[in-house]
């Protein structure tokens, strides 16, 4: 089948690319000159395992094309994903300008009726306003909503072996083509569910929120374990192996970080007031996570006797998470900024997100090329990203190279009785 993606984002693209893959023919649009000319070359801006292979090959065999103009190829499809951003704005809520762009396009553009799937994340009652938004416009075409769940670092796994497709549709004569869109999964029995257009956009805010309660909970349960004498991995793991709770979602850290959490919650938070039916327990999330950060420059400054200033502090990890090189939302550059703040010196590495880094970082922040150049004579070592290089360094070649041997493991990587009897003064998060 022939369908188009609007939007090459994280979402559009691995989308577009892993549905070229289902064997359908897809046109992906994107207003950014320079990333449709640099797709047309297979050249990827984002670190994804497989992608650029998957683009390569798909452009090649003609099943994946890019182009920049909606209006001169919306008749290559009746079928239309919107995957543009819906970015957090000042208030908290979603920012829909993009979307309603793309629909005010398609309104004046289109010849012929259009199924738009709505593939951004939306608050609920978005797909509801659109469709009557169409309506109004004097137009046919008909709004579907089918979030995605993928996570940076395995998108295009996550996409090709769903946990479950949720659909949000409403018009009985769309079925057809969902069903055909979605065939090369659910003959592998992947879960199709299909419900109304509310109910789909809030799946994926109580999904995202939901992982973020689990995360904001374990970390709180982190500071607990510090306080009274406790261990947080073994708390994990004694906890997750009860089926009703899971394992997956409870390692403790620095809080949430990433394009997805932090917006979503808030969004979810932002438009329950609204509805005057307040979700105490992810305002509570958000704060929480607000939190951590203030929380984790104490742990940093205790470690330094108090005091950072003028203080060289080596950074290992600048993503959100291992497995990306995106940085939106890091908990690493919120963590650089306050020590910025406080005057201390910062060097930082990261095997893959620098260039995003210092995009955003202020030009004090020293860069390096790798974790013992960061780690020379620096006063602290902060580990912020859990990336697998960082357990495997020369701790006895950083020992000699640090100006004072202080690590401070905000991922629990690190073996605490090894690192130790390296002779490091080491601290992880929850655990003695
Ligand atoms: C998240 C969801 O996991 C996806 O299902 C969803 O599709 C996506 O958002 C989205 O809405 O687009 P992602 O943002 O790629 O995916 O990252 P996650 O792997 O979920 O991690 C989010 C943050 O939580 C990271 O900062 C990570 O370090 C942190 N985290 C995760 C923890 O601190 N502890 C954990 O146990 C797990």
């Amino acid at each position: 089948m022939k369908i188009i993606f609007i939007g090459t984002g994280y979402v559009g693209l691995v989308s577009g690319a892993a549905m070229a893959k289902l064997g359908h023919e897809v046109l992906c649009v994107d207003n950014d000159q320079a990333k449709i000319h640099d797709l047309n070359k297979a050249v990827i801006h984002i670190y994804e395992p497989d992608l650029t292979e998957l683009v390569r090959q798909k452009l090649t065999q003609e099943q994946l094309i890019f182009k920049n103009s909606l209006a001169e190829n919306l008749s290559f499809s009746q079928v239309v994903f919107i995957a543009v951003g819906t970015p957090e704005a000042l208030d908290g809520s979603a920012d829909l300008s993009y979307i309603y762009q793309v629909i005010d396009e398609i309104i004046s553009s289109a010849q012929e009726q259009k199924l738009i799937v709505i593939k951004s994340t939306v608050p609920p009652g978005t797909c509801k306003k659109l469709q009557q938004y169409l309506f109004d416009a004097g137009t046919n075409h008909i709004i579907l909503t089918n979030p995605e769940f993928l996570r940076e670092g395995s998108a295009l796994h996550d996409f090709l072996h769903p946990t479950r497709i949720i659909v949000g549709i409403e018009n009985q004569d769309c079925h057809k083509i969902i069903d055909e869109i979605y065939h090369p999964l659910t003959k592998q029995n992947y879960p199709l569910i299909k419900t109304n257009l509310t109910t789909a956009e809030l799946i994926k805010y109580a999904s995202n929120s939901f992982l973020a309660t689990k995360i904001s909970f374990i970390n709180e349960m982190a500071n607990l374990c510090e306080a009274t004498g406790g261990d947080i991995s073994a708390l994990s793991y004694g906890i997750g192996l009860d089926p009703r709770i899971g394992k997956e979602f409870l390692k403790a850290g620095p809080g949430y970080g990433g394009s997805c959490f932090p917006k979503d919650t808030s969004a979810l938070a932002h438009i329950a007031r609204e509805y005057q039916q307040p979700l105490t327990i992810i305002e509570s999330v958000v704060k929480s996570n607000y939190n951590r950060k203030y929380i984790m420059l104490e742990k940093i400054k205790k470690s330094l006797g108090g005091d950072v200033k003028e203080k060289v502090i080596g950074i290992l990890g600048l993503a959100f998470k291992a497995g990306t090189n995106d940085v939106r939302d890091s908990q690493a550059l919120e963590i650089i900024e306050l020590l910025l703040d406080e005057g201390a010196l910062i060097k930082a590495y990261d095997p893959i997100s620098i260039k995003e880094a210092q995009k955003l970082l202020k030009d004090e922040v020293q860069f390096c090329t790798d974790s013992y150049k960061t780690a020379s004579n620096a006063d602290c070592l902060v580990i912020v990203t859990e990336w697998p290089e960082f357990s495997k360094l020369n701790y006895k070649k950083i020992y000699d190279l640090m100006m004072h041997p202080i690590i401070i493991d905000l991922r629990n990587i690190l073996n605490p009785l090894e690192i130790r009897n390296h002779g490091f003064k080491y601290d992880s998060i929850g655990r003695q």
